[in-house]
């Protein structure tokens, strides 16, 4: 089957690919790098001639404020464009645990206008929901952190392994389009705060974390529910500390 993963060097992306290749498809990674470009629709008819399945993985390289929404506006719109005029069979997203219902958020009200947009198209789809990659844990760090303090919200994650989300999507590339969303998280669930504290304890970096019930999460504010998945979800097996042992984290210290 041939199949065009866009953000195909991708965290996520590149791990779908080489599992594809794995199971014999024909694949090809498209992204920037490659001259392929969703937001302007550079390059597009070129990579999706003769595509049966799109596998969407790409990343707005802003993660807040409006650049991130105008990201997956103008990418669903020139991707869902291209795709159609392809005449692709199945187009697959990777999208967020949340997205629809934290609208503050201008990352995930792009998502949720993308999503729209898949909906409406008339190309048959699957959207995947996945919770917080563990690998992303220390991207919110980053972006929380004021002078020695990170002020978190202690609303309730329930984080996922990428590699995991990437076995997933790269499963329901090649299976029918279920026209419908499907969520997946980790197995254990763990107050933001606290597993953050956790990750920085872990890796010695000299943070402190304030629980604070206001502190915005890339833009949104949370309740102890918004970024939890709903009964139903595929639940994977790799729990934090797993995940963190064979990660490149572990002992390297901060
Ligand atoms: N991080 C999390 O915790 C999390 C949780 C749930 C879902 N997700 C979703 O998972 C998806 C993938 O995330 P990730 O962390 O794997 O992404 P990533 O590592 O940041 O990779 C982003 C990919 O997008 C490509 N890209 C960026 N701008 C592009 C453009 N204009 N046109 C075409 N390709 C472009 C990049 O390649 P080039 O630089 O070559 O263009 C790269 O391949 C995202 O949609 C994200 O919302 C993430």
């Amino acid at each position: 089957m041939k199949i065009v993963v866009i953000g195909g060097n991708g965290l996520v992306g590149r791990n779908v690919v080489r599992r594809l290749r794995l199971h014999g498809h024909d694949v090809s990674a498209a992204s920037r790098v490659s001259g392929v470009d969703i937001t302007t629709g550079a390059g597009l008819a070129e990579a999706l001639a003769g595509a049966e399945v799109v596998v969407d993985a790409s990343n707005s390289p802003e993660r807040d404020g409006p650049a991130s929404f105008e990201f997956f506006k103008a990418g669903g719109t020139h991707l869902l464009a291209a795709e159609t005029a392809a005449e692709v069979k199945h187009h697959v997203s990777l999208s967020v645990v949340g997205t629809g219902r934290l609208d503050d958020s201008p990352y995930l009200h792009g998502k949720a206008v993308q999503e729209r947009m898949i909906r409406e198209s008339s190309i048959p789809f699957t959207i995947l929901h996945a919770t917080q990659f563990y690998e992303f844990l220390l991207e919110i760090v980053e972006r929380s952190v004021y002078e020695q303090t990170l002020r978190l919200s202690p609303a309730y994650i329930q984080p996922v392994a990428s590699a995991d989300v990437a076995a997933s999507l790269a499963e329901l590339a090649v299976r029918p389009p279920k026209n419908d969303m499907v969520e997946i998280a980790g197995p254990d669930r763990e107050r933001l705060s606290e597993i953050i504290q956790r990750f920085l304890t872990e890796i010695e970096a000299p943070y402190d974390v304030v629980t604070d019930t206001l502190a915005p999460y890339f833009g949104a504010r949370l309740d102890d529910e918004s970024l939890l998945p709903k009964e139903g979800a595929r639940i994977c097996s790799t729990g934090f500390q797993a995940w963190l042992g064979q990660s490149e984290y572990w002992g390297a210290g901060w």
